[in-house]
């Protein structure tokens, strides 16, 4: 029988097709035997649920049997039959098994007892084999896919930015460098620094982190535009909520004033959300238990008051809250924990920049909803953002989740040439570098905007998953690019 003829185990628990006969290929998680029978409880990966086989010692061969270990890959062949026990409808009768891929119960790292995270994510290449791994990636497929439907349903078109840039978006100066200049003996200009002119593309390169200023020259012609690809940042921050390597969907919209912005950055979360609702309901129900048991090990006072579900439910069902960086910097000074000086940086000034304490606290004490953080200090914002008519702020939003601080960044940009150039040289923006940016500002230039999803963020909030290392398959963190 031709390969391509297997049968899904999805498919099976969707259609329970009693009497017929099917053939089945996935791992062993687990068997069971007595004298008269084995129950292997087979894992293809299409559903988080197992399919139990029924082997009988009369059919299927000592030899074979014995090899039906935890981890080997199997191909079964057999009848769908109603199943006796509890929790499922049927049950396949093998007829007949092939070892497809043995594996050594003695040496296979993943065992059906409880792992620990740390200790799966050393072993990355056999985590997704794992029930909580197995939801974590259908799940975040079911994300991935929502994106693009949600804005190609909007009529938005998908940008491919390149990955790899001259620029530096967002001007932290976090970049990874691209050459294929010899490190140990590159070629020298008369000043004696490196001559890049030699260099592969001729100039300075980098990995690109942000589409941003591309995504604006498209939507600068076709209107409404998003980009979804890899983003590259050599910030050297080692937390759950950053990674050197990420992706990040930026749209970018032609027509449209900060307050469109917010307007679709609510509307997007939320629809994403409720895409996962409603295509990952058993995935997220293991994860909402997943996280249950997770909370009963923490100190009360740490314990959330919603469980994965219900939050879930919660942010689509609730306006998220908007209000000023101003208005936020006084809630903050005047909070308790600054009082207290429980703040790792306490809050004093008007200008200063928000730290994901002040962030986790505006959301998750104050106003226990997703908050959208607008018009910031130009001082700590990015060069191409809006100026407003106070001349101290900028049209800039950041969207703050529970759990998670930052998931958002975006604003409306600065389309007027001459305030543009001003603020670039201000922050010492290499104005000629940047001619064709600066091009879309000469010629028929309008009001637009954008923003940027971090989608491991959002992977992160929807699954319940603390650590962003466990909701992208192969992390790329300092120090780490095993895999
Ligand atoms: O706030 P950021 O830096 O904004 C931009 O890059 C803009 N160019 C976006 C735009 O307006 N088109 O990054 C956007 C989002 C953050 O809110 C965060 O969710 C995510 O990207 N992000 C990271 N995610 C994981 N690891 C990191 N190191 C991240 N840095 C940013
Ligand atoms: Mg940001």
């Amino acid at each position: 029988m031709a390969f391509n003829k297997r049968v899904k185990i999805k498919t099976i628990l969707d259609e329970s097709p009693i009497g017929s006969e099917v053939t089945l290929m996935g791992w062993v998680r687990t068997k069971r035997s007595n004298k008269n029978v084995s129950f292997i409880a087979l894992n293809d990966g299409s559903t988080i649920t197992n399919y139990q086989i029924v082997a009988d010692p009369n059919v299927i061969s000592e030899d074979i049997l014995k090899n039906c270990a935890t981890g080997a890959c199997l191909k079964v062949t057999g009848k769908v039959v109603e199943s006796m026990g509890a929790g499922q409808a049927s049950e396949l009768n093998a007829s007949s098994i092939e070892i497809l891929g043995k594996a050594d119960p003695e040496k296979y790292p993943l065992q059906p007892k409880k792992h620990s995270l740390e200790f799966l994510r050393e072993i990355a290449h056999l985590r997704m084999r794992t029930n909580t791994f197995g939801a974590v990636f259908r799940v975040r497929h079911a994300l991935a896919f929502a994106v693009h439907k949600y804005f190609n349903d909007k009529g938005f078109f998908y940008i491919h930015t390149p990955i790899i840039t001259a620029s530096d978006a967002e001007g932290a100066g976090e970049t990874f460098k691209v050459t294929t200049l010899d490190l140990k003996n590159p070629p020298l200009n008369e000043e004696g620094a490196v001559d890049y002119s030699e260099d592969f593309f001729e100039r300075e390169t980098n990995l690109t982190v942000s589409g941003q200023l591309e995504g604006e020259l498209a939507a600068l012609a076709l209107s409404e535009i998003y980009t979804f690809g890899p983003t590259f940042r050599a910030e050297n921050s080692n937390t759950a909520r950053h990674l050197a390597e990420f992706w990040m969907i930026e749209p970018e919209m032609a027509f449209y004033d900060a307050e469109d912005n917010q307007d679709l950055a609510e509307d997007f979360l939320k629809y994403v959300i409720q895409y996962a609702l409603d295509h990952c309901a058993e995935d997220l129900k293991f994860l909402d238990q997943r996280v249950a048991e997770e909370e009963k090990g923490k100190p009360q006072d740490q314990r959330s008051e919603l469980g994965l579900l219900d939050k879930l439910k919660f942010v689509v069902e609730n306006d998220f809250e908007r209000l000023t960086y101003t208005e936020a910097i006084n809630i903050l000074r005047n909070s308790k924990p600054n009082k207290k000086k429980k703040f790792a940086y306490l809050i004093d000034e008007w200008g200063a920049d928000l730290q994901s304490e002040h962030e986790r606290y505006l959301v998750e004490k104050h106003f226990k909803k997703p908050v959208i953080l607008t018009d910031y200090p130009k001082e700590i914002k990015s060069f191409y953002m809006r100026q407003n008519e106070d001349g101290k702020t900028v049209a800039a939003m950041d969207i703050l989740f529970p759990g998670i601080g930052e998931i958002v960044g975006g604003s409306q940009r600065e389309e007027r040439l001459d305030v543009l150039t001003q603020r670039m040289e201000e922050m010492n923006i290499p104005q000629d570098e940047m001619w064709w940016y600066l091009d879309t500002r000469r010629f028929g230039t309008t009001p637009h905007a954008g923003f940027g999803l971090g989608f491991e963020r959002m992977v992160l909030f929807v699954t319940g998953m603390s650590n962003i290392r466990d909701v992208i398959a192969f992390p790329r963190t300092p120090g780490n690019a095993e895999f």
